[in-house]
């Protein structure tokens, strides 16, 4: 299916790593997205903008650490400088910072909600109302099936998805009006590079066999992210190999 994504302006936060949030900049950009990978690795987001731009895309860098709404505003404004508008939004950086609840930091758990929930929302807030001006957009965000399993170890990343799941749903009804959509794609475990250790231990508990590449995520993402899903808005959508 041709996502029609050509000369969509389309903010990836979190383009590095080699995971999910670089398999979606690619994704976008072969969809004909110009791509502005945002990402606080320096190196990284340099290195996804400099590889879409050598394959033919059109691609920009910017650094903003999603922590910080001036940050966020600031990767916007460049965005808007560069090409006067911004289609879509997609939000990727989580921290997990997994242990139980009762012996981890106050500090660990604030870092979980800074990056996984305001990290999400600072973001958001900053494209919007470029978004509510133009009349459309369209905004995917991270999320994790971990919201649903609420697995022992994971509270504070598993309530911070959660909380991004009903935000997701209160905003879609806000600003569909306005011609703004916004979505969720979740997963469980992903063939991310972070995820090397886990693969192939827990695939036989996947009713499909293995776990979804990044590509495999991504994809779900662009697809709810073009004007394919024009239909669709205040979802939640996990791809998970049937996991849930
Ligand atoms: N990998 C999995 O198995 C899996 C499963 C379910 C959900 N997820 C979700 O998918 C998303 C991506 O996971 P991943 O494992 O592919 O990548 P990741 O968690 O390794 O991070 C992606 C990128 O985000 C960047 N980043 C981190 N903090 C940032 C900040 N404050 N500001 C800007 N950039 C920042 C990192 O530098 C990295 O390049 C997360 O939201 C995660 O919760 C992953």
């Amino acid at each position: 299916m041709d996502l029609n994504l050509k000369g969509k302006v389309a903010i990836v936060t979190g383009a590095g790593g080699g995971g999910i949030g670089t398999s979606v900049s690619y994704e976008l950009a072969s969809e004909g997205a110009i791509v502005v990978a945002n990402d606080i690795d320096r190196p990284w987001a340099d290195r996804v903008a400099k590889q879409l731009n050598s394959q033919g895309s059109k691609a920009i860098a910017t650094y903003a650490d999603v922590t910080s709404f001036n940050e966020c505003q600031a990767m916007v404004s460049k965005a808007l400088a560069e090409f006067s508008r911004v289609d879509i939004l997609v939000t990727i950086p989580a921290y997990m910072g997994y242990g139980s609840f009762a012996h981890t930091s106050m500090d660990d758990h604030h870092r979980v909600v800074d990056v996984t929930f305001w990290g999400t929302l600072n973001a958001i807030k900053a494209v919007l109302k470029p978004m509510l001006a133009q009349r459309s957009g369209s905004i995917v965000c991270m999320g994790s099936d971990s919201a649903r399993m609420a697995p022992p170890g994971e509270s504070m990343y598993a309530a911070s998805k959660a909380a991004i799941m009903t935000f997701a749903t209160c905003l879609a009804k806000e600003v569909g009006s306005s011609g703004v959509r916004i979505n969720v794609v979740n997963a469980a475990l992903v063939s991310t590079p972070g995820q090397e250790g886990m693969a192939g231990g827990f695939a036989h508990n996947y009713p499909l066999g293995r776990f979804p590449e990044p590509k495999e995520v991504a994809e779900a993402i662009a697809f709810l992210a073009s004007d394919r899903a024009a239909m669709i808005t205040g979802q939640s959508l996990s791809v998970n190999s049937g996991r849930l």
